[in-house]
């Protein structure tokens, strides 16, 4: 099991860590399988019925720069076929039922914005980024967020975070409904753990009935089964090469001369 995700279970609040800080929390598929496995089991009730509450962060100064690219340039270059862990991660949190807070700082790209989408309450620190450059990739969103991002903030602003790659700040972020609180960096933890522990002191029954009324868990991974396909041969097109070879090359890709 990876050490790059760090699972903590405290009076009923489970803590996800990502803890690959050098890499600026860049998601591997084994942190999708310890991430995937630990939510999965925290949903049935029988083997952990301790879990009130799912804390996701990221340790240092950002939460996550999203899926690991060199992971990605070994699919576009046909070494891998790809993870199966992301799957399993994206459908966990489709169909979780457990409140699940978020504590972001620094910039969350791509699955690491998706993934707010899936949370209930999301505190920012006022230094976050929320960017979803998937077009710039050469791929398509994930996380069923091509279906809940207009949802929430509408189409033209969600258009122009997934093809243009626009960054959202904190303010605007909060402004969208993309999130519930914006905080000082130095208070991000404590405000993330004071909510988890409101929620942990409300009836757990209650709260799971109200969120599986508020949100349609299977419709959501159709909609990622949907997106999967076009991702997935996105990720094999030349484009995807010329996007995570200049990534590699720290340049800027250049599409122009594909067709
Ligand atoms: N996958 C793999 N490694 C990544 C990564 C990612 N998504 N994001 C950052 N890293 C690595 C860098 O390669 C670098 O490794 P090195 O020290 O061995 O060279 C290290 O993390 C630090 O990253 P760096 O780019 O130097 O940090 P920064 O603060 O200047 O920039 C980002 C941070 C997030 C803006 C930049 O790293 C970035 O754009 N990453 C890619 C984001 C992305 O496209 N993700 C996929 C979304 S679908």
């Amino acid at each position: 099991m990876t050490d790059q995700v760090r699972i903590e279970n405290n009076g009923g609040i489970l803590t996800l860590t990502l803890a690959r800080p050098d890499k600026k929390n860049a998601l591997t598929d084994a942190m999708y399988g310890k991430l995937a496995d630990t939510i999965e089991s925290a949903e049935s009730a029988e083997s952990d019925p301790a879990t009130r509450v799912i804390l996701i962060r990221g340790e240092g100064d950002m939460f996550t720069a999203g899926n690991d690219v060199g992971e990605f340039a070994a699919v576009a270059a046909g070494k891998s076929e790809g993870s199966r862990n992301v799957v399993r991660f994206i459908q966990s949190l489709a169909r979780c039922t457990r409140p699940m807070v978020a504590a972001v700082q620094g910039r969350a790209v791509g699955v690491g914005t998706t993934m707010l989408l899936h949370c209930d309450l999301v505190v920012l620190a006022d230094n976050a980024q929320l960017s979803t450059p998937f077009v710039s990739l050469a791929l398509v969103p994930e996380a069923a967020s091509s279906l809940l991002m207009p949802a929430r903030i509408g189409y033209a602003r969600a258009y122009e975070m997934f093809a243009l790659g626009e960054t959202v700040p904190a303010r605007s972020a909060l402004e969208w409904g993309l999130a519930n609180r914006v905080v000082p960096l130095g208070q991000l933890d404590a405000e993330a753990l004071a909510l988890a522990q409101r929620l942990a002191r409300q009836p757990a029954g209650a709260l799971i009935a109200t969120k599986k009324l508020m949100r349609n868990g299977e419709a959501l991974v159709a909609q990622m089964n949907a997106e999967g396909e076009q991702f997935g041969q996105r990720l094999r097109t030349a484009e995807a090469r010329e996007a995570f070879t200049a990534f590699a090359e720290r340049r800027p890709p250049d599409f122009t001369k594909l067709a």
